[in-house]
């Protein structure tokens, strides 16, 4: 997915339209925000989302945050409630993220919020996003354009530090003037809670909506997955590295060896083709049709990490002792 060659081309209407044919084309590009520099793909493609993880080289799936060019594109992803109506006519374009219901019908990767039933979304305001946005014509999901663990870059050189060689092109539109992440609310629940505070304070959102609780504060089941964890929690048991499922499981299949699987996340043994499949796969198999998920093994290396990270964390501990990750 990723080209040797990274381009690094200051932002023009010509190297514009040429990042949004490459995002269309399920690539990456790094992008400037006013906050900070965003590696964006496609987020209606599994695959391009799959590539995000890849490039960071992160150990597990965050929801990354979806960007719209306006208000209108983000409500056919989402349910806007009154109050994000209100903070959208307040802050919007800008340095807010909303959490919000996932719509049904959404075309938005399931891989882009982690299996969640809610995702992130946000309209920037940095007029390079803006132009990037229009010429694409698709949502974009980003996270900052780091590899895992480092700090979140505001100039197109920290972006090529972290990711030369590893995405196909970053758009220099100079410095982030926020220079922070934005503030992430969430509004999913009838409790509006600050889960990352940010560019816009959040005594300047609480003056428009009122007092903002921190994260899980009075919601029993919180979902930031970064500071506390709320995640995708499939309905069924789940059971890890299985080479023969029992009568009435699901059976999810990795590889050429998994015989008689229900689903196979890459038959050619594809970590980030499985990747890009995972939730939504195993959406599919958490049905009544099934008593539980049997999963068969998974290399522990590259996204692999991340699959069975997730597979680790919703895995019944009633179903005996969680197996470690399989050899790679
Ligand atoms: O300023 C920003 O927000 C930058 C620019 C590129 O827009 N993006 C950014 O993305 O910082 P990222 O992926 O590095 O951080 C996203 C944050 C994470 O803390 C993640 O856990 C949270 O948003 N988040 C995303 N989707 C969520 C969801 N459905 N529920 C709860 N938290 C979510
Ligand atoms: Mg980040």
């Amino acid at each position: 997915m990723t080209d040797p060659q990274t381009k690094i081309a200051p932002a023009t209407e010509a190297t514009i339209d040429e990042a949004a044919r490459l995002l269309r084309a399920g690539r990456l590009v790094a992008f400037p925000t006013e906050t900070v520099y965003g590696l964006g793909a496609d987020a209606t493609d599994d695959a391009a989302v799959a590539a995000i993880f890849a490039a960071k080289n992160r150990p597990d799936f965050n929801p990354l945050i979806v960007h719209f060019s306006g208000v209108e594109a983000a409500a056919e992803a989402v349910v806007f409630n009154d109050r994000a109506q209100t903070l959208a006519e307040a802050f919007w374009p800008g340095a807010m993220t909303l959490v919000l219901p996932r719509r049904r019908t959404s075309a938005i990767s399931l891989l882009a919020s982690a299996g969640l039933e809610t995702l992130a979304v946000r309209v920037p305001s940095q007029p390079v996003a803006q132009a990037l946005f229009d010429a694409a014509g698709i949502p974009v999901a980003a996270p900052s354009a780091n590899r895992s663990s480092a700090v979140s870059p505001t100039t197109a050189a920290h972006v090529a530090e972290d990711l030369d060689g590893r995405i196909d092109m970053i758009l220099d539109g100079g410095p982030c003037p926020v220079g922070v992440e934005s503030t992430v609310i969430d509004l999913s629940t009838d409790t509006p809670a600050l889960l990352r505070p940010g560019g816009i304070p959040a005594e300047d959102i609480e003056a428009v909506i009122g007092p903002l609780a921190a994260p899980g504060a009075s919601d029993d089941a919180p979902k930031s997955p970064g500071m506390l964890s709320r995640h995708y929690a499939p309905g069924r048991p789940v059971r890890l590295n299985v080479g023969t499922p029992r009568p009435g499981e699901a059976f999810l299949g990795f590889g050429s060896t998994a015989n008689g699987a229900t689903l196979n996340l890459s038959p050619r043994g594809d970590l980030q083709e499985a990747a890009a499949n995972f939730f939504a796969m195993m959406r599919r198999l958490d049905s009544a049709e099934y008593t539980g998920i049997a999963v068969a093994p998974i290399p522990d290396s590259g996204l692999g990490r991340a699959i069975n990270d997730r597979l680790r964390r919703s895995a019944t501990p009633a179903d005996g002792v969680i197996a470690p990750p399989a050899a790679s």
